[in-house]
Order: C-alpha cells, then sequence, then structure tokens
C-alpha cells in the first residue's frame, strides 16, 4: 500500500524581488488571479487533491497570508447585516477547517530548499506535497490530483510535475530525462540544474508540484549552497534519486509563473477571459485596449 499524501507545504518566504515595489510591504502570494490571491489558488488545488494539513513557511512581512486562512469577524458580521450572503459563503468555503493550517518561519531567504527544511518537523516522517504558490497551475482535474493518480498508479515514490519548453529556455530551469512512458507519465532517469542546450536530457522542465518522500529532508541537510548561494531542492532530489524512484507526470493544464510579470498579466487575462461574469464585458474591454495600442 501506497503511504497516503495527507500534508502540503507552501513556502512563501521569498523576498518577491522581480515583483518589487508591490511586494515591498505585500509578500507575493497575495497578489491576485483577477480575485483569488494565487496563494488561495494552490490551497484550492490541495484541497481538490485531499491534503488534510497545509504548512505555510512564512518569513518577515508575511503576517497577512496567516489572517487570510483566518476569519475575519468583523468583516463576516457586516457581510451579514447587509444581507450578503454569497460573499460570506465564499469566504467559508476558502477557509481550511480547524486546526488544519501550521505556519512557521524560515528567519532568512536562504533558498528554496532550506524553506522546505525549515517544515520538517510539521511534516513528521511522512510524504508531503510541495506547491510553489507563484506557479498557478490551470488544470482540470487539478495539477496535484492528476499527479496522486500517478503516485497510487506507480506504488509511491516522488512525483514532479513537469512541463515543456523550446530547447533554448532549457539552461534557466530543472530539466529531467524520461523513459518508461504511461499515458502522460513516466520514470525520471536524470536531473540536471540549469543544463547547457546540448547537455540537457530533454526540454521537460520542473515546474512547482512535488510528491516527496521525507528522506529529501535528510538530503537538504548535508546540503552546501549551490547556485546563487541559496540551498536548491533540486540538488537534494538529484542525490535522493541514487536510492529512491522519481516519476514525472507532464500534467494536463497550463502554467502559468505569476512570480514573473508576463505570466502574471498572462493568467490573470485567461482567468478573466474564463468567468461567466466577466468574460463578455472584459473582452470588449480588452478589444478598446488593443485598438487604441495597435492591435496584436
Ligand atoms: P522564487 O525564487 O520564485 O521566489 O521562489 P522569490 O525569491 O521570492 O522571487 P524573486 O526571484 O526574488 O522575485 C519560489 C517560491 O519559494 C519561496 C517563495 O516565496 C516562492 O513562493 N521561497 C523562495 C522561500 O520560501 N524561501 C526562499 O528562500 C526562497
Amino acid at each position: 500500500m501506497t503511504r497516503p499524501i495527507r500534508t502540503a507545504v507552501f513556502p512563501v518566504a521569498g523576498l518577491g524581488t522581480r515583483f518589487l515595489p508591490a511586494t515591498k510591504a505585500m509578500p507575493k502570494e497575495m497578489l491576485t488571479v483577477v480575485d483569488r490571491p494565487v496563494i488561495q489558488l494552490a490551497v484550492d488545488e490541495a484541497r481538490e487533491a485531499g491534503i488534510e494539513h497545509f504548512v505555510f513557511v512564512t518569513g518577515r512581512n508575511k503576517g497577512v497570508i496567516e489572517d487570510h486562512f483566518d476569519k475575519q469577524y468583523e468583516l463576516e458580521s457586516t457581510l451579514r447585516r447587509r444581507g450578503k450572503s454569497a460573499e460570506l459563503d465564499l469566504l467559508e468555503q476558502d477557509l481550511p477547517g480547524a486546526g488544519q493550517t501550521s505556519f512557521t518561519r524560515q528567519q532568512e531567504p536562504l533558498g528554496l530548499g532550506h524553506a522546505v527544511w525549515c517544515a520538517r518537523k510539521l511534516v513528521g516522517g511522512e510524504p508531503f506535497a510541495l506547491l510553489l504558490p507563484d506557479m498557478v497551475m490551470h488544470a482540470k482535474p487539478g495539477c496535484l490530483r492528476q499527479m496522486m493518480d500517478v503516485y497510487e498508479a506507480r506504488g509511491g515514490g516522488n512525483v514532479i510535475a513537469v512541463e515543456e519548453v523550446p530547447w533554448e529556455h532549457v539552461h534557466r530551469y530543472g530539466v529531467v530525462g524520461a523513459k518508461d512512458w504511461k499515458g502522460n507519465a513516466f520514470a525520471i532517469d536524470q536531473m540536471v540544474e540549469k543544463p547547457k542546450r546540448e547537455a540537457a536530457p530533454s526540454n521537460l522542465i520542473i515546474s512547482g508540484r512535488y510528491i516527496l518522500q521525507p528522506e529529501i529532508f535528510a538530503e537538504i541537510e548535508r546540503q552546501e549552497a549551490g547556485a546563487g548561494g541559496e540551498i536548491q531542492i533540486t540538488d537534494a532530489m538529484i542525490r535522493l534519486m541514487a536510492r529512491d524512484r522519481f516519476w514525472g507526470v507532464k500534467y494536463e493544464g497550463t502554467t502559468y509563473d505569476c512570480g514573473d510579470k508576463v505570466g502574471f498579466l498572462s493568467a490573470n487575462v485567461a482567468f478573466a477571459l474564463e468567468r461567466d461574469d466577466l468574460s463578455d464585458s472584459f473582452r470588449e474591454a480588452l478589444k478598446k485596449i488593443l485598438a487604441t495600442h495597435g492591435g496584436l
């Protein structure tokens, strides 16, 4: 029997330098896609996949994330007084259950690997999901749900979501080698961080969703700082690959890197065009904007 995945880790302690000045006093994970903060979208995806425990690795200036996943009594009583029941229901639905959230601090932003390691006591000895909230995965079923299916079908191990990028971009990412394809899933036989195009085993990049066995924590612990002086998760996964299985999932859906301005703007356009309450009027507004800015 494969061990169930009950806990998800959300690292939210980064500085978000690419989004300054927006992220000077506000965490980048609270940037919204239409009207939902990207951290809420990641939590929605985890809940859909059956996650019961939500662990946030926060840092300075991130208190608002904790508030976001709490009740707001004043707001709720005002909404109730004004008879705004749809808005009240929405707030209620978005909230994980009592006792399902945990928060810990990464005191210094020493890299994603280090942020994950900070969650080790809260995760305990179980396999867990890791979701980078600024990577918005637009998919039905959600990306993590699709990964859980592969985890169960392949009988455990570690699972990584991947996506295809143009070959000339592979040098910016962690890249995997693929064999034994079954549907949209495969066994990972190589993992390389930021390879030259000629050395890349494929153009499939690691894209922000992981299912990891708890042995990853020991690998992170043994690690020296890597690229950019940060403790990288990919380096730890490369070492864990020597003794555990890794599966890749080319999930069905679209990834928007909302830590990047073009990705963030694209996500807003795509999500707005899909909303019944917005799509017609937004389409008209877009047409006008494009007409006054020289068209496409
Ligand atoms: P990024 O590298 O995209 O985030 O990390 P960043 O460093 O905040 O962004 P820029 O490059 O300066 O604009 C991906 C995720 O990992 C978290 C971030 O908060 C983000 O959700 N992270 C990153 C940490 O929690 N701790 C870190 O030390 C680094």
